[in-house]
């Protein structure tokens, strides 16, 4: 799933809960992988049960109330069998909730039941029933602000705040970037040939320049886009790629951001094309910079660009086994 810094430290913060099973708030921007995390979380947690997951968003609030506590024959109208609801069926085992900063204050109350006391009701019915479950929430939202808002009440953030997984944002991870390329490309119709043919090295360099506003789903659209525009056939280059990539997401002024932002995005240019055009020669592409090797490989770190060329960016030269890379 990655291996930039920034997921590795989020990776090792899930693997110090392997074995336990306390409740889990997955948070990150929209399209970062929460939900492929949260079942890493529980994969790698205590898997003895099963894993059920349900998104809370948009979901009316008497549906979602039945869908995750059950109710009894004719609770309501089309209520016609009994329902056990999600909790019940997850029994021993873990229930993923996504988008749970979206669920209403009466479900928000009966959710801190459950996770204070381990009881749910279904709807229709007086009985109160016991569960053990592991509840892993997670939400795109600013849950503290929420609660400052007082669209979220305090006492469930404390009980689902237990621990919190940050997935980071793809530009805090580009490293990664060629990886995910790499397997967007295997699984579109492009299916067997080798990446270096299939992309062009200045569509690499707007794919590690962007600022990824829409994360890991916005990356996966672009290249199925973009798989689409070449039609299969040829290289995609960077005039595949949609306006926004092509010019860096500079001429909208939101992604912009702050001039530190700004000067990294240039920073990030500069530094990836002096290396595409010494062939990733650290030593050479420093003394054309003007500074040293070691300073080089720092702010390589620091702009998270790969170590070493990815595959698309490799093959430009060896195309052109005589002169310098284009
Ligand atoms: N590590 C990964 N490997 C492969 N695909 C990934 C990875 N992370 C995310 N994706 C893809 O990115 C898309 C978004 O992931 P996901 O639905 O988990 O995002 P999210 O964080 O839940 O976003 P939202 O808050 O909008 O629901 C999915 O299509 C998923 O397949
Ligand atoms: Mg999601």
């Amino acid at each position: 799933m990655g291996k930039s810094r920034a997921f590795l430290e989020m990776l090792s913060l899930v693997e110090s809960l392997a074995g336990t099973d306390t409740t889990v708030l997955v948070t990150g921007e929209s399209g970062v992988g929460k939900e492929l995390v949260a079942r890493l979380i529980h994969e790698t947690g205590s898997p003895r049960g099963t894993y059920l997951a349900h998104n809370c968003a948009a979901i009316p609030e008497g549906t979602l109330e039945s869908d995750l506590f059950g109710h009894v024959a004719g609770a309501f109208t089309g209520a016609v069998g009994a329902r056990r609801g999600l909790f019940a069926e997850a029994e021993g085992g873990a229930l993923f909730l996504d988008e749970i900063g979206d669920i209403s204050p009466r479900l928000q109350a009966q959710l801190l039941r459950v996770l204070q006391e381990g009881e749910i009701r279904r709807v229709g019915e007086s009985r109160v029933r016991r569960v053990d479950v592991r509840v892993i929430a997670a939400t795109n939202r600013d849950l503290a602000a929420e609660v400052r808002a007082g669209r979220f009440r305090e006492d469930l953030f404390y009980r689902l705040n237990v621990v919190q997984v940050r997935v980071p944002p793809l530009r805090e991870r580009r490293s990664d970037i060629p990886r995910f390329v790499r397997r967007f490309l295997e699984r579109s119709v492009r299916k067997g040939e080798p990446v270096g043919e299939v992309l062009g090295p200045d569509a690499m360099e707007s794919l590690l320049t962007y600022s990824w506003p829409g994360n890991v789903r916005q990356l996966r659209n672009e290249i199925e886009r973009a798989t689409l525009t070449t039609r299969g056939r040829g290289r995609i280059e960077r005039r595949h790629l949609s306006e926004e990539l092509r010019d860096g997401g500079a001429s909208l002024p939101a992604i912009a951001g702050t001039l530190r932002e700004q000067v990294e995005r240039a920073q990030r240019r500069i530094v990836l094309g002096t290396l595409q055009r010494h062939r990733w020669n650290k030593t050479r592409s420093a003394r054309s910079l003007g500074i040293t090797r070691q300073g080089l490989i720092k702010m390589i770190h620091r702009l998270e660009i790969p170590m070493q060329p990815p595959a698309a960016m490799r093959r430009s030269w060896e195309e052109a086994p005589t002169g310098e890379a284009a």
